[in-house]
């Protein structure tokens, strides 16, 4: 296993470029499926999740040549329509195949995701959907099992909870669908834009895209015809640089970003006294004569995202005073308190809410274990400001959804470097 060394940083400086948004990469490769032809897709980051999804798609039967960030994919071959336990027990956005699969073959299995770090992420959403859509699902040895033998026709799907997951779902498996699909509810996530804009480039009709309610005119089963495209900006990888920016109080550009799609997030770094300028595709973060503690509760996009909020906790600890963030999406998505307490900031938790008392300048440096993918960059920037030196072990899971952190970090002035345990 590999594991990360960072110093405490002074001042960073520059500029770093944002990749491809993981969480969009993953639904648009699953949608492939849906496509009568070979597509190109660039800007698709380099990380695990990505290549966990390839080998999926792969196994399934697909064929593709990919070179970093350019992919040329066929989905044409897949001749196999189990999503096997080994590969979605690495990743629940393997789950992405369902609706696809389902409503291309008519039948297919995907091994039943469990639960993860952050809290029990079931998939009830998911699958009441595809029913709606007349799917018979049973799950059976740890598997669903889903079938529709005479197709999927298009409902209405009223979402109970908001879901990226099972909107994106829904999305793919209607576009094959006989007849209209109307879903109410549905997650407005920039990653869900795009899914839906390169579903309309495709040649399927979509209405409401952006909004809560989705309607999507089925093709009956009739395969689309795809046109190349980018995949969108990391809006969470950006936040996190900001955040870097921010809690070593340096000047700091972020580069090819959509500023709107992390409006919530700048403007609670503004809330915290910093500065923010902003041209059509970056960002700019200024130094503070001192850092305010803050309010945050993290709900549904355009709100303040779940993703980002293990990275300000980390800010927060180096505010002048106590900040109240509130976690309302996932159940236990706080393992990265106690490591950030190892680093001596003060926390306290009490069910979903957790109260840090910020002091700057007070972190330092030991040993901590990354738990989840953002509860990990979290400690990266917490460590760029604790006394001494940090080791960051498990740092797998950083490098599921970060390309080349180490890169981007080193380049901006910051001391980071890998290592086998
Ligand atoms: C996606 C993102 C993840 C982000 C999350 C919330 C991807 C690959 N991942 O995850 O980074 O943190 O959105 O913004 O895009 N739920 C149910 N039943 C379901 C589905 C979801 O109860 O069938 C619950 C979840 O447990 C959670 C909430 O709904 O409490 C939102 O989850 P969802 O939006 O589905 O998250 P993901 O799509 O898994």
């Amino acid at each position: 296993m590999k594991y990360l060394k960072i110093s405490r940083s002074n001042k960073l400086q520059g500029s770093i470029k944002i990749s491809g948004a993981k969480n969009a990469a993953l639904p648009l490769l699953a949608c492939t499926i849906l496509a009568k032809n070979s597509i190109n897709i660039g800007n698709l980051p380099d990380v695990v999740d990505i290549n966990t999804l390839l080998s999926l798609l792969e196994k399934l039967g697909s064929s593709y040549t990919k070179n970093k960030n350019n992919i040329t994919i066929s989905t044409l071959s897949i001749n196999n329509t189990k999503a096997t336990y080994d590969i979605v027990k690495t990743m629940r956005a393997s789950i992405l195949v369902l609706g696809p699969l389902l409503a291309r073959f008519g039948h297919c299995e995907v091994s039943l995701p469990g639960g993860c770090a952050i809290g029990q992420r079931p998939v009830d959403l998911h699958l009441k959907a595809m029913e709606a859509m007349g799917a018979q699902i049973e799950i059976k040895s740890g598997y669903i099992q889903a079938t529709a033998p005479a197709g999927l026709k298009g409902a209405k799907i009223v979402f109970d909870k908001v879901t990226v997951g099972g909107t994106e779902n829904s999305v793919m498996a209607a576009a094959l669908a006989q007849g209209t699909t109307h879903i109410i509810n549905a997650a407005k996530e920039p990653e869900i834009v795009q899914l839906c804009e390169v579903l309309v480039n495709a040649g399927l009709s979509i209405k409401g895209i952006g909004t809560s309610e989705l309607i999507i005119e089925g093709t009956d089963g009739e395969l689309l015809d795809f046109k190349d495209f980018d995949i969108i900006p990391d809006r969470i990888e950006a936040g996190t640089y900001l955040c870097a920016g921010a809690i070593t109080n340096s000047k700091l550009t972020i580069e090819n970003v959509i500023p709107e799609h992390i409006d919530a997030v700048t403007a609670k770094l503004e809330e915290m006294n910093f500065e923010i300028q902003k041209t059509n595709r970056t960002i700019t973060i200024l130094p503070t004569n001192e850092i305010k503690p803050v309010n945050i509760i993290t709900t549904e996009y355009p709100g303040f995202p779940t993703d980002m909020q293990a990275q300000f906790m980390a800010l927060a600890t180096q505010a002048n005073g106590t900040s109240i963030i509130d976690e309302k999406l996932f159940e236990n998505r706080f393992m990265h308190v106690s490591e950030l307490m190892r680093l001596g900031a003060d926390i306290h938790l009490n069910g979903n809410t957790a109260t840090i008392n910020g002091t700057p300048n007070k972190l330092n440096a030991t040993d901590v274990m990354a738990t989840d993918l953002r509860a990990s960059s979290a400690l990266v920037l917490a460590a760029l400001v604790a006394e001494g030196e940090t080791s960051i072990h498990r740092i797998y899971h950083l490098d599921r959804g970060y390309e080349d952190l180490e890169g981007k970090l080193t380049a901006i002035g910051a001391k980071v470097e890998r290592f086998n345990e």
